[in-house]
């Protein structure tokens, strides 16, 4: 099936052709049959040499070639788009009698013979693609059912979505529905990662999924690996008049369609297949949550109809969450790097959905309370979705013991605990020497994704902290090879290391040394819009809170915690020792560079998708030619620079309020004019 090429006889636009129907295949069996038949470096090479000649020959271009899946920088609002075919939801029920009165119904409306396909429920976001002649040519997600947002673009990203079909046997035009979700294993990776950095934890794959296809970013889309299921086709010519065969042909066009699926005679075949999975789902690679049943053939679909809300013809089942009932064997109370304090249940071991639980988090005092707790309760605990199990609620009280009381000191440095009002966590106010903030400061400051300081680990953290030679991360920089050597543990070669690692820190970008700094809320892409806004520790320190939302992705909550952190002497003294110490406090001399002052005294909103540059890169123009980019449309604001797709709201309320509107050259052309009125002895040095 596959073929050498390019062949020397082929024409350019053959070759293309060629290159993209090969590759397409191979995505295919990589990512839809997991059966590869080529290396990932001979698929690289190939897509490589296809991105060459596209390059070379952008008549051949199309939106659908294989090239385009890593998606660009382009960030965008997302469209809304009116269903063809409303989306509509299931029917649920948890009682298999009411499984039977569903077949029963179906029995009697019908009154002739009829099949049963009963597939898994798949635990993600429901997407609805369109095809035309064999093309993607829109995804959208439900939304309200009648409306929903384009994600298209960030769609194109997930490899197990064909943008071009396979063979040549699909209708004209239709629309295929599924579920794009994320495996357990790809959803564990990015939540030990969030771990790591004390970011908010995705309760379940299903909001992660659904947190990344809403990503303004199609890179940052297609990092996350999204995989997809496909349960139903829609058109006006579909192949068959049975549900069943239709799923089984689209796999012949390239979409991904479970093999867990069976056509059901019977009510007890139909109890057969909920039961099995029922004990085998937790070997699924990704979440379910029960079953859907559907009626197999598509005008007995039509004869049973939908209500405003479900269709008649189909419902799901759904499994209980697991659960399991043990003993609490006391409460533990943990102090994160931010000082928060969050509570943890050590419980007796008990097998739950396959593993060992021996602990549950109890999230914070008010959840903590509200379950009035005491050592020796029987607790019942649940792992649904969720991926840390939870007490749900208690099943036998111990009366011999009294309630656990939610701590009034820090359990490390008996500092009392304060509450931030209207948040539900308490935490440890003395953060300049709570020893679990210290540690945990200075092992996210040298987190590979901060300043990327590998040789020291938590153990050694906790090494350097013991013997008082590490207060703050500032002292990370003062360290002498002879303080090191003395320690157990740490040979010479570790220590040439360390030292090594630390020096080579100096070098890490502004704004990762930002996100070093551990400022709360402050991650690392936050970090990286507070340094492309500001550009500089200065400017950033002198930020009011309003300075700082004003810009795109910042809210106020963030801007509170930035103000506050820079209010803070003690924070202030050590940023000026990490900057003494040599560290980037600035973005880099080129990105930094005062091009002019043709933009001063205006505020630009962006909206919409560039092609000459990046939205990124207009915040910059903006800031380096002299003027202020702003989130919101205001009577303040000096134009609109708009895009394609720019917001609808934004357009309209910039016509409302009379705010001119420039497109990208009109911009392009207001900053080249004067590109050379400025002389570099006028260019700002900033630090
Ligand atoms: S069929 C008109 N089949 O469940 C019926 N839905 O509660 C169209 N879902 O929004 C849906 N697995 O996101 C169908 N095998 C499956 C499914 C499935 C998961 C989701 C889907 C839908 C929701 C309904």
């Amino acid at each position: 099936m596959v073929k050498i090429i390019p062949h020397s006889s082929m024409s350019v636009q053959q070759q293309i052709e060629e290159l993209r129907k090969e590759l397409n295949e191979h995505n295919y069996r990589y990512y839809v049959l997991s059966q590869p038949t080529i290396s990932d470096v001979e698929f690289d090479k190939k897509i490589k040499q296809l991105e060459e000649l596209e390059a070379g020959h952008p008549e051949y271009s199309d939106s659908n070639s294989p090239t385009q899946r890593v998606g660009n920088d382009l960030a965008k609002e997302f469209t809304k788009v009116t269903h063809r075919y409303p989306m509509l939801s299931l029917g649920n029920t948890y009682s298999e009698s009411e499984i039977t009165d569903f077949f029963d119904r179906a029995a009697r409306l019908l009154n002739e013979p009829f099949d049963i396909v009963c597939e898994l429920k798949f635990d993600g976001v429901s997407i609805s693609l369109q095809y035309e002649n064999g093309k993607l040519v829109r995804a959208a997600t439900r939304g309200d059912g009648v409306v929903g947002d384009d994600v298209t673009t960030n769609v194109k990203t997930i490899r197990s979505i064909p943008l071009q079909l396979l063979g040549d046997d699909y209708p004209e035009s239709f629309e295929m529905r599924g579920e794009v979700l994320l495996p357990w294993k790809v959803f564990d990776a990015i939540n030990r990662e969030r771990e790591e950095q004390e970011d908010q934890l995705f309760a379940n794959p299903r909001n992660a999924a659904s947190g990344t296809l809403k990503l303004q970013n199609p890179k940052e889309v297609a990092k996350r690996q999204l995989d997809s299921y496909f349960y139903y086709l829609l058109g006006e010519q579909l192949p068959s008049d049975e549900h069943y065969e239709n799923l089984q042909k689209t796999k012949t066009w390239g979409f991904k369609v479970s093999d867990a699926i069976r056509k059901c005679h019977s009510l007890t075949e139909v109890f057969d297949f909920i039961h099995f999975w029922d004990k085998k789902r937790n070997t699924l690679p990704f979440a379910t949550d029960g079953i859907v049943l559907k009626i197999n053939s598509l005008r007995q679909q039509e004869l049973l109809g939908s209500t405003a809300k479900s269709p008649r013809w189909a419902v799901a089942f759904k499994y209980q969450a697991e659960q399991a009932v043990t003993t609490l064997q006391n409460i533990e109370f943990q102090v994160g790097r931010t000082g928060v304090v969050t509570p943890v249940a050590n419980l007796e071991p008990v097998l739950l959905a396959g593993t060992v639980v021996k602990r549950a988090t109890l999230h914070n005092a008010d959840v903590m309370a509200s379950l009035h707790l005491h050592r020796g309760d029987r607790v019942l605990i649940e792992k649904g979705g969720e991926i840390i199990p939870k007490i749900v609620s208690v099943a036998k009280i111990n009366n011999q013991e009294s309630e656990i009381s939610f701590i009034k000191t820090c359990p490390s440095c008996g500092t009392p605990l304060v509450r931030v009002e209207g948040e539900a966590g308490f935490y440890c106010p003395n953060d300049a020497s709570c020893a679990p903030q210290i540690k945990g400061k200075i092992e996210h400051f040298i987190s590979r994704k901060a300043m990327n300081i590998d040789g020291i680990g938590a153990e050694t953290v906790d090494l350097l902290f013991q013997q008082q030679l590490i207060r703050t991360t500032a002292d990370l920089y003062t360290l002498q090879p002879s303080q090191l050597i003395r320690l157990e543990r740490l040979g010479e070669k570790s220590v040439q290391n360390i030292i090594a690692a630390i020096e080579k820190s100096k070098r890490v970008p502004f704004e990762r040394v930002l996100f070093a700094l551990g400022i709360r809320y402050v991650g690392e892409k936050v970090a990286k819009a507070l340094a492309n806004a500001f550009r500089n520790l200065d400017a950033l320190t002198k930020a009011t809170a309003s300075g700082l939302a004003s810009v795109d992705e910042i809210g106020d909550k963030i801007a509170q915690s930035v103000v506050a952190f820079f209010a803070d002497p003690n924070n202030l003294l050590l940023v000026e020792q990490l900057k003494q110490a040599g560290l980037q406090f600035a973005i880099a001399d080129d990105k930094l560079t005062q091009m002019s002052n043709r933009l001063a005294g205006k505020t630009i909103v962006i909206s919409g998708v560039f092609t000459h540059h990046t939205r990124d890169e207009y915040k910059s123009l903006i800031t380096q030619h002299g003027g202020k980019e702003a989130s919101a449309i205001s009577t303040k604001t000096s134009f609109l620079l708009a895009g394609e797709q720019a917001g609808p709201s934004k357009l309209s309320k910039a016509k409302s309020l009379s705010v001119p509107i420039k497109n990208e050259s009109e911009f392009l052309l207001m900053i080249e004019e004067t590109s050379t009125e400025v002389t570099p002895k006028q260019q700002t040095t900033l630090f």
